[in-house]
Parts: C-alpha cells; structure tokens; sequence
C-alpha cells in the first residue's frame, strides 16, 4: 500500500491513534530495518509515553545483520524492547512473546498487587505504510487465532485477535506517517519503495543510490551487473543499462527502464543485504 500524506490524512491518522492507544498497553512499531530512522515518526513517544514499547526491525531479512545488530543495541540503550523480524518467512515470531511479557513485566505485577488475575495484554501494532504492519499481524497471528469484538468495555466495532490467554493485539494497525520535512528521509523512504514511484524522479534517485552502494558496499554492482564501480555514477547507470539491455529505439540508453531495474533489484534483496541508514 502506497499512501500519500495530506494534513488532513495526518490529523485523522493521529486522531485514530489517540483512542486506539487508551485502550492497549503495548504498542509494537515496527520499522524498516534497512532505514530505522527515516521509517519512524518520533510522534509515537508523545503518543505512546506510560505504555510499554517494543520496536521490531522488520524486513530484517532484507538489512545488513551487523547494522540489524547495531540498531538493536541503538534502540534497546533508548529503552525500548527490540526484536529483529522477517515477517513475510515468520523469522523473529517467537521471541517476541517472551519480550511482550518481559516488556509489560510493570502491567502485569501491578495487576497481581491488585488481585487482578489473567487480563490479558493488549497491544496494538503500528508503523508507517508498507512498512510490514499487515504482513506481521497475519503471520503473527497465523490462521489460528480467534477474533473478539464488541465487547463489554471495548469499544463498539473494535476487534480484537487472540494471540494466546495472555495477549490481545487490535487487528487494525495504528498508521503513523513519514516525518517528509527533511529531504533525506523522503530519498531513503523512496529508495525503500514506502513513496510511490510515479511522483519521483527515478532515474535521479538511482545515481543517489549508485553512490551509497560502491561506497558502502562495494562489489554489490559489479557482483550483479559485471560492471566496473570505477567512474561517475552516470557511467555506472550507463554501464548497467547496457549490461541489460536498456535500449530505447536506435542505440540511446534507456535510463528509466534501468532505474526500474536497479531498484527492483535492491528492494527484493538481489543486490544482498542493504542497509541503507547506518547507525
Ligand atoms: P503495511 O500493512 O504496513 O502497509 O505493509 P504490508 O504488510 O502491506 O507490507 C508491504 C510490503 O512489504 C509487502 O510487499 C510485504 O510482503 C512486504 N514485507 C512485509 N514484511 C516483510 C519482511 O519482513 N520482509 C520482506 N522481505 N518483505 C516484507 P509487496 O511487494 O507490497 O506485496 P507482496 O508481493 O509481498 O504480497
């Protein structure tokens, strides 16, 4: 799902997420491992301060492990819980129901004290578009899982999924948007595939990535296309373009169609595992 952001579709979203919150005691974010910063509204501390945190590094499959790593320890210094995920293979799922008690350890005490016995943990998931929120509550709730709603004390048409006796998650995501003020963060979002192709200028955004792979990986290119990474990041678009053949009617290189193909590489993974924010 690709959404723009209006103010009006802000305001809503962050509307939604202020009745969701009052209802949960965790929230899980999920973020993009391959650009953890960019992929995150800080909005969500205000929104979510008093309530248990865990972040999940998702697409984890997809980043750099010694960056997953580092951004772990980047997020746990912070206070937060964090667990890296694949959410399309279901890699991560399991530990994160030791975490979720490990990390509503307070809720759960404090409901002791007072006598409460087995109220489940409430959670709710949420994240910015096409950053894995639906991806992650199917696998995470796989097929067995079985849905309450309206509820006594549960607001009319909300839904609720079983994860097991201790954990209710809400089965609509919390949508958080992109923090589009600094430029860099929009060029990472794109690069990811999180803003829609057609509003970008493509063939300008793979030189920018041109120039982060050969310096921060090298070998990635000519590992794929057999191209040299000596040369300015045109020649190394030039050289890509012939290697597969981007050729418009005549001999003029297809620089779009390149573009096309560079970023359909790096997004499914061809090009290895890229971290594209380093800590
Ligand atoms: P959203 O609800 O937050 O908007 O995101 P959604 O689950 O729709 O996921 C967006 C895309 O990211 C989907 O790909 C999904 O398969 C992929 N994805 C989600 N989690 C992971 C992950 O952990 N690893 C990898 N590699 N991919 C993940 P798509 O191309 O839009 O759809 P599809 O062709 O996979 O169905």
């Amino acid at each position: 799902m690709n959404v723009q952001w209006y103010p009006g579709h802000m305001t809503k979203a962050k509307r939604q997420m202020q009745e969701d919150i009052r209802l949960i005691d965790l929230i899980i974010e999920l973020v993009d491992a391959r650009v953890p910063l960019s992929s995150r509204n800080p909005d969500i501390d205000e929104l979510g301060k008093n309530k248990s945190r865990l972040i999940l590094l998702n697409k984890a499959d997809l980043a750099d492990e010694r960056q997953n790593e580092a951004w772990k320890a980047f997020f746990e210094k912070k206070g937060f819980f964090v667990v890296k995920v694949d959410s399309r293979s279901g890699s991560g799922m399991k530990a994160i129901q030791n975490v979720i008690q490990e990390a509503c350890k307070e809720k759960i005490e404090r409901d002791r004290r007072r006598g409460i016995k087995n109220r489940p943990i409430r959670a709710m998931v949420a994240g910015i578009p096409n950053v894995g929120k639906s991806t992650f509550i199917n696998t995470f709730a796989g097929k067995a899982c079985t849905k309450t709603g309206n509820k006594p004390g549960v607001t009319k048409g909300k839904q609720w999924i079983r994860l097991n006796k201790g954990v209710e998650l809400l089965d609509t995501p919390g949508i958080l948007w992109p923090k589009f003020e600094d430029q860099e963060v929009g060029i990472r979002l794109a690069c990811v595939g999180s803003i829609k192709d057609d509003i970008l200028n493509m063939e300008e955004l793979s030189l920018n990535l041109i120039d982060f792979l050969r310096e921060k990986y090298p070998g990635a290119l000519s590992g794929r296309y057999g191209i040299e990474e000596e040369g300015s990041s045109v020649n190394l678009l030039e050289g890509i373009a012939r290697a597969r053949g981007c050729l418009k009617k005549g001999e003029e290189l297809d620089y779009s169609k390149t573009a096309g193909i560079l970023f359909d590489d790096f997004r499914s993974g061809r090009l290895g595992r890229i971290t594209l924010e380093w800590v």
